[in-house]
């Protein structure tokens, strides 16, 4: 280290970073430790590792401080920030609703709520449903609707489709567009998936080659 004055800033600096021993005189650093062969230096800890030792355990003691004492809280955090997020998201939609009402003119709705499947339940009979497919969805002249096989398709939207479109022309499932509102095709697709894998009394055997579980 003599020639120390002909040394960049820099260089200077990555020395006393390192503090590396210089090749030509390991042999003054050499332990007797010896295995199989392989000799061990005896260095010093570099001081860029120990530094950055010392900062983080200078940081972990700031942060023990922070959490252990102060209104720090990582939970009410994460709560705070979901909930805003949320309110976003809602302003969000709210206003798009407002900007492209045909964005969102076809979207349906899936209901898993008491509620509005009781609602579904109630309209499979008043809209004569259960006059092809029973009351239990096993099906006579249309296909049972609780297993997984789909003439035309399983799923959500598909089977709301189905409601809105109708079937294969002359089998008479018809299209209930008309008589039927958007949300109570939603209630009663709702019902429908929510029988999924039930068992009827007597089961029509399935049709279609569509499969689809729930
Ligand atoms: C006149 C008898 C009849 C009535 C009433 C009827 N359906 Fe159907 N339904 C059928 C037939 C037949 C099919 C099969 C259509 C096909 O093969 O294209 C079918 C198919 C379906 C399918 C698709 C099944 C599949 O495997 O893809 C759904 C879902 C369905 N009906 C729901 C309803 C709902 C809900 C109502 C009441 C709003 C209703 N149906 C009323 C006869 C009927």
């Amino acid at each position: 280290m003599s020639n120390n004055q002909n040394l960049s800033a820099w260089q200077r600096f990555y020395q006393r970073m390192t503090k590396a021993h210089e090749l030509g005189k390991e042999e003054d650093i050499m332990t007797d430790h010896n295995y199989d062969g392989i000799r061990e230096l005896d260095n010093v800890l570099p001081p860029w590792w120990v530094w950055g030792f010392v900062i983080t355990v200078l940081i972990s003691i700031f942060y023990y401080v922070k959490i252990f004492t102060g209104d720090y809280n990582q939970e009410q955090e994460y709560i705070t920030e979901m909930e805003q997020g949320e309110k976003e998201v809602a302003a969000f939609i709210k206003q798009d609703k407002i900007d492209n009402p045909d964005k969102y003119a076809n979207r349906t709705t899936a209901y898993t709520d008491a509620e509005n499947l009781a609602k579904g339940k109630d309209l499979f009979t008043s809209k004569t449903c259960f006059a092809c497919h029973l009351n239990d969805l096993g099906g006579s002249i249309g296909p049972n609707l609780t297993d997984n096989k789909w003439v035309l398709g399983g799923g959500f939207t598909n089977v709301f489709n189905t409601i809105t479109k109708g079937g294969r022309p002359g089998k008479g499932m018809v299209a209930w567009e008309t008589s039927v509102t958007k949300k109570e095709r939603e209630q009663l697709t709702s019902y429908i998936i929510s029988m999924q894998g039930t068992t009827p009394a007597n089961p029509k055997a399935p049709e279609g080659d569509i499969e689809w579980s729930k």
